[in-house]
């Protein structure tokens, strides 16, 4: 890859105006758009028209800015925003998968798409293969004539393990199949889609929105994969409907424009945490520690300057202990004891309990998940020493240091 490839930079590269010269583009809030000829509305629903729109669950121009805006980030040819990161993930999957055919996915995975492999799929005779994604041996030993597709998230949730995107690509390519990769943790840190993924989904609920305000997604992928989407006859967003209103994404494009600034400050942050963490002997899983497993691998693929991104872990062991530093660190005004992640405050959870309890107990043990895990996502505040000298007030006062 390109060392020097900055998202950043293609995103304020970027020239969208206003209807009136705005610095901002218009929002357009309308469900409909008219036609001066009754034969231009017969090609756009052929899909032969360029530029025109014909009803916002289809386009709407306000979402084709973001989308854009997206898709230039990742440098894919193209993109589509969605109502939720579930949305994105879910019919970019029933698009690709018919009935019969099989995929391979991480099972260290966020609990809805977890829940939607494991229990929601079999309903269309679509089978998954659950894998350990960081042995390449096991990903290539998972693959059956049938197999459709590989899926991971680049940065897992919660357990923060890297998948290596260039390896899995290499893998897919071999064998004639796509590899989708959920980039939710890791926004302009990674860019999968030059690493070799055929489509890069995106919870924009986290930390490309960053306020906590809304829920979205986006499916940044080739012209042909987001025109499928899209086909007014068998397109899976078209006819499934998840679409995003055109107001938030509207939002979503302007606070997109402060990401590389936010991204910075969450990863110095982490940074900072995790090191303090660590140094009181606890155990603490963060990629841009030398001890995490896959922290080389990470710096070899990483953009350059956004650092390893807001995300980290430590394991007090038990739900006990966990719950208990939790509810005082809340106190104490760490953070908010909440899901979610990428939001300015940092938020902190129990994943087994939480957001990965979709996933059975048995699982979660088998793939390494403690049940005393507590998920951190960092956030921008200005003084972390200070933030991190809570933590170690709330680690005394519980006689766990
Ligand atoms: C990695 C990851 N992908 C996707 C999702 C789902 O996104 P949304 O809540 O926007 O539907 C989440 C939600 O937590 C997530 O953590």
């Amino acid at each position: 890859m390109n060392p020097s490839f900055d998202p950043a930079e293609k995103i304020q590269d970027l020239l969208q105006f206003g209807e009136f010269g705005g610095v901002n583009p218009s929002i357009t809030d309308s469900s409909t758009f008219t036609f001066m000829d009754p034969v231009t509305m017969t090609e756009t629903f052929l899909g032969h028209t360029e530029g025109c729109f014909l009803y916002s669950r289809h386009w709407n121009p306000s979402n084709k800015y973001l989308a854009q805006a997206l898709a230039s980030m990742e440098e894919t040819e193209n993109a589509w925003v969605t109502a939720s990161g579930m949305a994105a993930i879910t019919c970019s999957i029933m698009q690709l998968c018919n009935s019969g055919d099989h995929l391979i996915t991480s099972v260290t995975t966020y609990g809805g798409t977890f829940a939607f492999l494991r229990n929601y799929l079999p309903k269309f005779n679509i089978s998954v293969s659950f894998v350990d994604i960081s042995d390449l041996s096991e990903v290539q030993k998972a693959i059956r004539p049938n197999t459709k597709l590989i899926y991971t998230e680049t940065v897992t949730n919660p357990l923060l393990q890297f998948s290596d995107i260039s390896a899995l690509a290499a893998i897919a390519k071999e064998h004639g199949i796509l590899l989708m990769v959920d980039n939710t943790f890791s926004p302009m840190i990674m860019s999968p889609a030059r690493l070799g993924a055929d489509i890069v989904v995106y919870s924009l609920t986290k930390f490309i929105n960053g306020k906590n305000d809304c829920v979205a997604g986006a499916i940044c992928g080739k012209n042909d994969f987001i025109d499928a989407l899209s086909n007014v006859n068998d397109g899976t967003a078209m006819l499934l409907g998840p679409v995003l209103d055109p107001l938030r994404s509207s939002g979503i494009l302007k606070n997109l424009h402060t990401l590389h600034v936010r991204i910075k400050q969450h990863s110095q942050n982490a940074l900072y945490m995790a090191k303090g963490l660590k140094e009181l002997g606890l155990k603490v899983i963060y990629p841009g520690l030398p001890t995490h497993p896959q922290h080389i691998l990470f710096s070899s693929m990483m953009n350059p300057g956004y650092g390893y991104g807001g995300m980290l872990t430590l394991d007090m062991e038990t739900t006990e202990k966990a719950n208990e530093l939790m509810r005082m660190m809340q106190g104490e005004g760490v953070g908010y004891l909440a899901v979610s992640l990428g939001y300015f405050k940092t938020l902190f959870s129990n994943s087994g309990k939480s957001t990965s309890s979709e996933v059975p107990e048995e699982v979660q043990r088998k793939m390494g998940l403690s049940e005393g895990l507590i998920r951190f996502s960092v956030g921008l505040d200005n003084n972390i020493e200070r933030s991190l000298m809570k933590v170690k007030y709330c680690l005394t006062n519980l006689r766990i240091i």
